[in-house]
């Protein structure tokens, strides 16, 4: 698979023939701490996906132009998440080679951000969706960066002098005369298979599109497929109560493990990359990762315990741990949400996906088509919001409207919490000025369907939505 497309991430950037030139050290970053691993570790996804380090380091420092308008510095106005005293992004690796490289890993994906006002500091927390990072106007200012005809070694030399005093004569010359063009001409081929993102709406920060990457992976023919495949982030807490539920949104996989590794593969790593060692760290601490509690003391005990009589005769059936539907896949005539995501993950694709990893004792082979959404385990839901696979409705009361009551437009990955509603705020001056204006009339993007508990009275609602948080 070496060679082809990327999925979820930037491109085949990994200067192959350049790399045999040099006795090469090829170390991937590796913590001893998983946390500090799953954060800033590699997965083995720089090899397909990466991109020269100190290109990256100044592309924005020199094409401020390209970065989309918006709260922070450089790389953060993607929503990527910076830590004091690092140079990289949470959900960035590195690896150490001729050529060093820096490539994405779970972490970019599924760790977000939380302020319990606007003035308070952001709380991260490893595990939950990536509310607030936007991969495809990432992607899209790498290629139009590494287009642009300012792109010359004469500017990213200097540059990367500037930040890095070690960078040498023998450096600046590979970099002059290899590793600039290549990049340049990579990036440009690369950008050439994401011309499918013209066309459909923006996916906006914490959605991505899972499948349809996949599709030009496999060289198959996307012209005529117009599917929306726009997916919420999910979080990756308690894996190990999901195993064998049939999960992914709509519910095509029900084995963690070839989830996780699909994921790695998504995220630029080939089959032949995958840094199993370094995945096998991260399953297994995701394994039992628990979603952090809702503040206790923003809980009315008397309320949740109202709540939880609703919630057991209303959704445990599908949301339940061992409930009888949890982890089963509701049609979508029953539960008429939008149909977008689960036509994306077509009969065709799923056959080609059980391909990958042969020859490898990991072969998938779970891989299926559904006909609906699968019901999941519903633990740290306060931190899923906004909720449903396209991530269409913003707060827990809304989902407890009627689909016409829900907000039409309303704005995502301002991280103010709403403990009130349980959800982002999601309106208002503030989370206008720093959001992502969601539409809900976009295709794709419809809050219909999951009527579920829309019948209760206002105080039931409240009760429900109190126990909701403790979950
Ligand atoms: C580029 C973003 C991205 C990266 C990087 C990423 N994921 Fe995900 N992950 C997603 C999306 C999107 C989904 C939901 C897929 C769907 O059903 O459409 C998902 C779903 C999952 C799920 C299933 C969750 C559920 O309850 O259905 C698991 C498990 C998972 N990812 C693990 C990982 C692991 C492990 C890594 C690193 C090896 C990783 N992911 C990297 C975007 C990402
Ligand atoms: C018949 C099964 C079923 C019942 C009953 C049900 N749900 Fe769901 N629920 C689903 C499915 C399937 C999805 C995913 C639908 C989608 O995203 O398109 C879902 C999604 C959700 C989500 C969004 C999760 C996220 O990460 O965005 C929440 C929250 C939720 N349900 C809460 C409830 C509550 C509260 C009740 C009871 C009032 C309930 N559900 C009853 C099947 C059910």
């Amino acid at each position: 698979m070496r060679g082809t497309v990327t999925l979820f991430t930037f491109g085949v950037l990994c200067l192959s023939p350049l790399d045999a030139q040099f006795t090469d050290a090829n170390k991937p970053e590796v913590h001893s701490d998983i946390l500090q691993h799953f954060k800033y570790g590699s997965i083995g996804a720089e090899e397909r996906a990466g991109v020269p380090y100190w290109i990256w380091r100044v592309l924005p420092e020199l094409f401020p132009q390209h970065l989309p308008k918006g709260p922070g510095e450089g790389y953060e106005r993607f929503g990527l998440i910076f830590e004091p005293g690092n140079p990289r992004p949470i959900g960035t690796s590195y690896r150490e080679r001729q050529i060093p490289l820096v490539g994405l890993n779970c972490a970019v994906c599924h760790t977000g951000t939380v302020r319990d006002a606007p003035t308070g500091p952001r709380r991260i927390i490893p595990g939950m969706p990536a509310n607030r990072f936007d991969l495809q106007s990432y992607q899209k200012f790498l290629f139009t960066s590494l287009a642009d005809p300012g792109f010359t070694a004469d500017r990213i030399v200097p540059a990367i002098k500037r930040i890095n005093p070690d960078f040498g004569f023998l450096n600046s010359l590979v970099y002059k005369f290899f590793v600039v063009s290549r990049t340049r001409d990579q990036a440009a081929q690369l950008a050439s298979q994401f011309t499918w993102f013209e066309g459909r709406p923006p996916q906006g920060p914490g959605r991505v599109d899972t499948f349809n990457p996949y599709k030009v992976m496999f060289g198959m023919e996307l012209s005529a497929d117009k599917s929306i495949g726009t997916a919420d982030l999910p979080p990756l807490f308690h894996q190990k109560v999901r195993d064998g539920l049939w999960l992914h949104w709509d519910g095509n996989n029900d084995k963690v493990s070839e989830r996780n590794k699909s994921a790695a593969i998504g995220a630029g790593a080939s089959e032949a990359s995958l840094d199993l060692p370094a995945m096998k760290r991260v399953e297994d601490w995701i394994w039992e990762l628990k979603a952090p509690a809702f503040p206790a003391d923003r809980i009315d005990s008397r309320q949740a315990a109202a709540g939880k009589l609703h919630y057991e005769k209303l959704c445990a059936e599908c949301h339940g741990v061992g409930g009888k539907r949890t982890g089963q896949v509701i049609p979508i005539a029953e539960i008429g949400t939008d149909p977008g995501r689960m036509r994306s993950f077509t009969e065709a694709l799923a056959v080609k996906m059980n391909t990958l990893g042969t020859g490898q004792p990991w072969k998938f082979s779970r891989f299926r088509h559904t006909d609906g959404y699968g019901a999941m385990p519903l633990d740290g839901v306060w931190l899923r919001a906004p909720y449903l696979h396209n991530g269409s409705v913003p707060s827990l009361r809304d989902l407890l409207n009627k689909a016409e009551d829900r907000p039409k437009v309303f704005w995502r990955a301002y991280d103010v919490y709403d403990f009130e509603n349980v959800g982002f705020i999601s309106s208002g001056e503030a989370a206008e000025r720093e959001g992502f204006r969601y539409d809900t009339a976009l295709p794709g993007n419809s809050p219909s369907g999951h009527v579920y508990g829309t019948s209760l009275s206002g105080v039931q609602k409240s009760e429900l939505i109190e126990y909701l948080k403790s979950l």
